[in-house]
């Protein structure tokens, strides 16, 4: 486990993607109601930006072609992409938001895209 600080709890606007860096992998953090997601910030369909895209529920549609991820699992709940995206766990240490992009919590491979 290697968590780094990703962003400021404080900075994140709640349904509202935040893209980072963490350790050299795009990330992007999603408060939704108390809980901080963090998913690969490069959609599993082509090499296109997730955070560009809208929050329902506790998914993540990509704005490109319109696929949806779950912020949970990482999986996929529309086409055209049916590839999962690898999800990342997140710990609080008071304003910080970490994350460890070394153990993702899916087996979804890493966008190459
Ligand atoms: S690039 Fe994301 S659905 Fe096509």
């Amino acid at each position: 486990m290697a968590f780094e600080k990703a962003a400021d709890l404080s900075a994140l606007t709640e349904n509202i993607p935040h893209r980072v860096d963490v350790a050299g992998v795009p990330v992007s953090l999603v408060l939704v109601g108390d809980e901080v997601f963090a998913i690969h910030d490069t959609c599993s369909h082509q090499d296109y930006s997730l955070s560009e895209g809208m929050i329902w529920d506790c998914a993540i549609e990509c704005s490109l072609h319109g696929s949806m991820f779950d912020l949970r699992t990482g999986a996929p709940s529309s086409l055209p992409a049916t590839t999962a995206v690898p999800v990342f766990p997140v710990q609080r240490d008071g304003d910080a938001v970490l994350v460890d992009v070394t153990a993702p919590m899916n087996d979804a491979p890493y966008p190459d895209h």
